[in-house]
C-alpha cells in the first residue's frame, strides 16, 4: 500500500486527479468506480477543469458507482446518481449511458442483480474510495462478516448520523442502501482512497496497525497488491503517522 501524505485537501485533490488523468491517458475506454462523499469533492472538480481546459477525454470511458440509497428516486436531491450529475457527470463530455449508478427504488432483486451483472461483466482498472467515520467502505459496514459482492447494508446509526448533514431530518437518512461487496471492492486492478477531515479513527486502524479487522472494513485495503491512500496531513498529524 502507498501512502501519500498530501499538504492539503486541494493538494489531495490534485494528487488524486493526477491518477485518473494518467489512468485516462493509458487505457482511454477503460471502466472507473467512483464514490460518493465530501472526500472526492475536489478531484471531481479538478477533472471537470482538465476536461474544459485541457481536453482530458471522457468521451469513451466507462464509470461504476460505489452504491446507492435503498428507497431514493435518482432525481431526489441525496440520491448518489444525483451526486455524481451534479458534482461530476454534468461537468465532463462523458456519455452518460456509459454511466452506473445501483438503481435505488423498484424492485431489489432486480437492482441487486442489474448491479452484479454489470460488475460481473466490467474488469475497474480504478476504484476511487472514501472511508467512513466507522471504517466502511462504500456502505460495507463493520461487522463479524463482510460480503463479497453487491448486496444491501442496514445503515449502522453512526453512518446515519454522519449522513443527516445532507437530509433534512436524520429521520429522512435511507436506512438502507446497495453497495459493491468488499470482493468487487478488492477486485479492481487499482484502488484510490482519499482520507481527510474527521476520520481519525479509521484512519489509525488502517496506517497505525497490522489488524484486518471485519470491524473497520478499511484496513482489508492493506491486503491489494495496487492500493493508493492519500492522507491529508493534518489528520495525518492527528494520529501520529509520518510516513
Ligand atoms: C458515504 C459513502 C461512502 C463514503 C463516505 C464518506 O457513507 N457511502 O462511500 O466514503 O460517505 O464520505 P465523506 O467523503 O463525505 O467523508
Amino acid at each position: 500500500m502507498k501512502v501519500i501524505l498530501a499538504k492539503d485537501y486541494a493538494d489531495m485533490s490534485n494528487i488524486a486527479a493526477d491518477i485518473i488523468e494518467d489512468v485516462i491517458k493509458a487505457k482511454p475506454s477503460c471502466t472507473i468506480g467512483l464514490a460518493t462523499g465530501s472526500s472526492p469533492v475536489g478531484m471531481y472538480q479538478e477533472l471537470s477543469r482538465r476536461c474544459r481546459e485541457e481536453n482530458l477525454d471522457f468521451s469513451k470511458i466507462h464509470t461504476i458507482n460505489l452504491d446507492e440509497y435503498v428507497g431514493l428516486e435518482p432525481n431526489h436531491d441525496q440520491s448518489y446518481r444525483h451526486f455524481m450529475d451534479e458534482n461530476f457527470f454534468n461537468h465532463i463530455n462523458i456519455d452518460k449511458s456509459n454511466t452506473f449508478v445501483a438503481k435505488g427504488v423498484g424492485d431489489p432483486e432486480k437492482n441487486l442483480k442489474e448491479f452484479n451483472d454489470i460488475l460481473d461483466k466490467n474488469e475497474i482498472e480504478i476504484q476511487v474510495l472514501g472511508i467512513g467515520p466507522d471504517g466502511h467502505l462504500g456502505f460495507n459496514e463493520p461487522g463479524d462478516v463482510l460480503y463479497d459482492k453487491a448486496h444491501q447494508e442496514h445503515l449502522d446509526e453512526s453512518t446515519i448520523s454522519a449522513n443527516a448533514r445532507f437530509f433534512k431530518n436524520r429521520e429522512d437518512v435511507p436506512k438502507y442502501a446497495f453497495t459493491m461487496g468488499m470482493g468487487d471492492i478488492m477486485r479492481a486492478k487499482r484502488l484510490l482512497l482519499l482520507i481527510g477531515g474527521n476520520k481519525a479513527e479509521a484512519a489509525t486502524k488502517l496506517l497505525m496497525t497490522n489488524t484486518l479487522d471485519p470491524h473497520c472494513p478499511a484496513t482489508f485495503i492493506r491486503m491489494h497488491r495496487n492500493a493508493t491512500v492519500i492522507i491529508e496531513q493534518s489528520l495525518a498529524d492527528v494520529i501520529g503517522y509520518k510516513g
